[in-house]
């Protein structure tokens, strides 16, 4: 079965049944702060789930649809049989109780192994609900009741209670419907899960019982219900792929799924007008794009080859790939060539490194790694590596990172029991404002790869040591001071929000490592008012000021190394 096909046998079978077809929203969440993209069939259907929109008004209780989705839980796993980060779901949505749970796995169980439809074996498919084991929750005992019967009359092959681990679903985002789940498997594969949404999970977590109006989700896997289809091995030997990997194919294994995976997803991210950046889903595209480069590094493989043919395969049925096809192979090519930029720039140095000798000392290796964004794969195809050393290295870089971090949850001496004056918090205050500021435009000046090493605040001074390989220039000093200057004059607001830290990496807060953060942080972002730019967006104890137009001069006093391939600046304010 080819992926047109089943596109089309799952449209009619649910139109059959009353339907109402629905076109697949945006990547973007309209009107959702609490998600960054949409990664399930339900996220354009939560305010009806939750009463805000009529479905009537709109269509009807029972709609399908097939939605873009792309979720990033799971981006490093990427490469294996099965995990994807943009992928279709094929759903179907009954609101306020129109749809019984009866009818709706009744409806899966038709679809999966009716001949006119899948006419998946029997034997194939084994289904779990959930036992109730979250506090608060109940057992599912009627899709028990229900399930327990189509076992008993020979149907499917195995029913199982499972926990919330695996058989609690939602909300997306901070708080919306949730509740049990009926989960249908092929072969031992996911492919069908159905949500019956009986709770409302508050923002403070709690849930408050909804099933007196019955909301049905459901979201089954497009690429994994093709590959089960097909009795193939992996999602990557559908004709979702194939087109890809066609022209990919002397490439590593790895490689091609790599490719295949966020190629897709480069197009899509694009077509929904999202662009590379280091914010946010901009960050999340950029970040899929560069690995995808670095797959393609050195082949013969065409980045515009691979969307192109991504459009092709894809336009008749989001006619947006056509519509945008121009602006994303331009898009696509100007953040190529500034990658390209700086990965040969590494390269140049690594060269430079290699003229003098034929192997690398861990510290090397690291700071080619930190600065330039080189990964370290790439480093040891061209030359030997100490890894122990180079792992040394990289420890001794985190113990750096965790001191500052320390240091900033120290809230630079402000809670460190000193006894401060008035004038002396401050300066501190308008110095930790002007750091944010600095640590961004060194970014926008020496490159994204520089990292903070660790700072230090006191009244009369910040210090701000990052990873960086050589002196800085007199003219990159004045073009930093500058940069600070001007967002300085422009008067960004400043302000403050509290969140779980991985919320906060998903936006694309600057942070150090992870592992030190407590599960909810401080985030500050400086921003534009009028336009909504974002200026600086970092993971922070505080304090700071309200505008940066409190901060009056910035001037670096000076610019030394700190230790090995890590700089310091030091900065005041006049
Ligand atoms: N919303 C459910 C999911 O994403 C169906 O799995």
């Amino acid at each position: 079965m080819t992926h047109k096909e089943l596109r089309i046998r799952f449209k009619d079978f649910f139109k059959k049944e009353g339907y109402q077809w629905v076109e697949s929203a945006s990547l973007l969440p309209k009107d959702d702060p609490s998600v960054l993209l949409t990664t399930a069939g339900m996220q354009q259907f939560k305010p009806y789930f939750v009463g805000l929109k009529d479905p009537k008004a709109d269509f009807n209780n029972r709609v399908a649809s097939i939605q873009k989705c792309f979720r990033t839980a799971d981006i490093d796993e990427v490469g294996d049989e099965t995990h994807l980060t943009f992928f279709e779901m094929m759903g179907n949505f009954g609101f306020n109780g129109q749809v019984s749970k009866e009818m709706a796995i009744q409806l899966a169980w038709e679809f999966l192994t009716d001949t006119k439809w899948m006419g998946i074996d029997k034997e194939r498919i084994s289904v779990t609900y959930y036992n109730g084991s979250r506090a608060g929750t109940r057992e599912d005992s009627v899709s028990k009741q229900i399930l327990d019967k189509l076992y008993a009359e020979g149907g499917v092959a195995a029913v199982t209670a499972q926990s919330d681990e695996s058989n609690f679903w939602g909300p997306t985002g901070d708080e919306g419907p949730c509740g049990p789940t009926v989960e249908f498997y092929v072969d031992g594969v996911e492919v069908w899960n159905i949500v019956f949404n009986e709770y409302y999970h508050q923002a403070d977590g709690s849930l408050t019982d909804t099933s007196d109006n019955l909301g049905v989700d459901t979201g089954m896997g497009f690429e994994r219900l093709l590959m089960t289809v097909n009795k193939l091995n992996n999602v990557f030997e559908t004709d979702v792929f194939t087109p890809v990997i066609k022209l990919v194919q002397t490439l590593p294994e790895k490689s091609q799924r790599v490719i295949a995976d966020h190629a897709r997803g480069i197009v899509f991210l694009m077509a929904d007008h999202i662009r590379p950046s280091n914010k946010a889903e901009g960050y999340i595209l950029r970040r899929i794009l560069r690995r995808l480069l670095l797959h393609i590094r050195g082949t013969n493989v065409r980045l515009e080859e691979l969307i192109e043919t991504i459009i092709d395969e894809f336009s008749e049925f989001y006619p947006e790939l056509k519509t945008e096809k121009d602006d994303i192979l331009k898009s696509a090519r100007e953040e190529a060539d500034k990658f390209g930029r700086t990965i040969d720039a590494g390269e140049r140095e690594l060269n430079r490194i290699l003229s003098t000798k034929d192997k690398l000392t861990g510290e090397e290796a690291f700071n080619l790694f930190s600065s330039f964004g080189l990964p370290i794969d790439f480093i040891k195809e061209k030359i030997e590596v100490d890894e122990r050393e180079f792992e040394e290295a990289f420890d001794k870089h985190r113990q750096v990172s965790r001191a500052g971090v320390e240091s900033k949850f120290g809230g630079h001496g402000l809670s460190a029991g000193t006894k401060l004056g008035d004038e002396d918090k401050q300066k501190i205050t308008q110095l930790h404002t002007a750091t944010h500021l600095l640590h961004e435009a060194l970014k926008h000046i020496l490159g994204e790869e520089v990292h903070q090493a660790g700072s230090d605040i006191n009244p009369t001074r910040a210090r701000f040591d990052f990873l960086f390989p050589r002196k800085l220039e007199e003219g990159e000093i004045r073009r930093i001071e500058d940069w600070v200057n001007q967002k300085i004059k422009n008067g960004f607001k400043v302000k403050k929000e509290t969140m779980p830290y991985t919320k906060a990496i998903e936006i694309g807060a600057h942070a150090f490592f992870k592992e030190k953060y407590p599960d909810t942080v401080d985030v500050y972002t400086i921003y534009n008012k009028v336009s909504g730019d974002i200026i600086s967006c970092e993971v922070c104890g505080g304090p700071h000021v309200a505008s940066s137009k409190e901060l009056g001069k910035f001037k670096i006093i000076k610019e030394q190394s700190s230790s090995a391939g890590i700089r310091r600046i030091k900065a005041i304010l006049e």
